[in-house]
């Protein structure tokens, strides 16, 4: 079987990051390398138990081979986290004792388990990259624009990274509707809500409807939207792992699942409109989520003043948008809020970003 790449061999120094295959059976060592290359990760391949030995413990993966599992196994090499013992077609008890002797976690079979050698590979990538930013937003009051800066902040992120924006609005207009994505293909939570087990970073990232670097989780419009609480945990989690920035358009009314998402979120930005009305609203959805996350309000119109908004909901303002004309033309041509890069509300979006990568953002704004 032809290789993508050069698989690495005992003689080269090792990555401290790569995997470590053990087997002599060209065969498994060839399909090892092509379900490697899938999940993006060259491993290093160790053909003799004892050369295994050097690279056991510094590697974040063993797949030991069936055929040299049970020689490893007499060599007792220390007990640690992430053994796994990888046969062609069916195993028998020899096998199965020697992964007890090598503490392995599980013995799988190819070519039944190549779909899970990926997704265990495929994690390990995504594992070196900087968990990304989630930042929540809800809005202070009905109508706020927590929607429109939801997806404000998403296109603008996406200008410099992997972003996704996910909609756990079930009353919402569809985050793709409002981003022109609704026509594109992809995973929506109708299809995450009938799976079950664990959802891989990249898996997530690349079945999500999107443009460029910007995709999108939200639901098929004329469908009851609803969300289930193993669906949030795994796609929250997997979008973390997969994405830069997170953002996430949360809807106000009270709700167990929807806390726990607030909890996850690094921060969460509360759109209010800055009138008396507004602030005082702004308040009680400050006040439901205070001690869940950090929090910071993003005032829309102009009629007060930041301290004094502040001191009324007693959480920091840590921006402003402002009013853009044709934004709901954009939307309807399938551009997003966000035409223009260079616009005032792609510029408040942008600062804002930059603000909230910084880590403690809003306590120190707070301060
Ligand atoms: N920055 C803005 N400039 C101009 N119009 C805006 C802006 N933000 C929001 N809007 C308009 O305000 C209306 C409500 O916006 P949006 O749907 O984003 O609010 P929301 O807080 O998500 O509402 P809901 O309570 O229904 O979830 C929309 O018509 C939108 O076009
Ligand atoms: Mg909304």
């Amino acid at each position: 079987m032809p290789l993508d790449h050069a698989p690495r061999t005992s003689h080269q120094t090792p990555r401290h990051d790569a995997p470590l295959v053990v087997t002599a059976d060209p065969a498994l060592r060839d399909e090892l390398l092509r379900l490697a290359a899938a999940a993006g990760v060259t491993p290093e391949v160790v053909a003799d138990p004892g050369g295994a030995l050097r690279s056991w413990a510094r590697a974040p993966v063993v797949l030991v081979g069936g055929d040299l599992a049970g020689r490893l196994a007499e060599l007792g090499p220390d007990r640690r986290d992430g053994v796994h013992v990888i046969a062609w077609g069916a195993t028998d008890t020899a096998l199965f004792r020697a992964g007890l002797g090598l503490g392995a976690e599980n013995v799988a079979e190819l070519p039944r388990s190549e779909g899970w050698v990926v997704e265990t590979l495929t994690d390990l990538g995504e594992a070196a990259r900087p968990r990304g930013l989630v930042v929540g937003v809800v809005g202070g009051s009905g109508g706020a624009g927590a929607t429109t800066l939801a997806c404000s902040l998403g296109q603008v992120a996406a200008q410099t990274g992997e972003t996704v924006v996910i909609d756990c609005d079930p009353l919402g207009p569809g985050l793709d509707r409002v981003l022109g994505l609704d026509r594109h293909d992809g995973f929506r939570w109708d299809a995450l809500c009938q799976t079950t087990g664990r959802l891989s970073a990249r898996a997530l990232r690349e079945a999500l409807p999107r443009r460029g670097r910007l995709g999108v989780l939200t639901w098929y419009a004329g469908t009851t939207a609803t969300l289930q609480a193993f669906a949030v945990r795994e796609a929250l989690s997997a979008a973390r792992r997969g994405h830069d920035t997170v953002v996430v358009d949360l809807p106000r009314t009270p709700d167990p699942l929807l806390d726990e998402v607030v909890a996850r979120c690094d921060l969460v930005l509360v759109a209010t409109v800055a009138t008396v009305a507004g602030v005082a609203s702004a308040a009680r959805v400050c006040a439901r989520h205070d001690g869940r996350a950090d929090l910071g309000l993003v005032l829309r119109g102009g009629g007060l003043l930041a301290h004094e908004v502040s001191r009324a909901a007693g959480t920091p303002v840590l921006g402003a948008v402002p009013h853009q004309r044709a934004l709901d033309e954009s939307i309807d041509l399938g551009l997003g809020p966000v035409r223009n890069p260079r616009s005032p509300l792609a510029r408040a979006c942008a600062d804002l970003l930059a603000l909230l990568a910084a880590p403690g953002a809003a306590r120190r704004v707070a301060a």
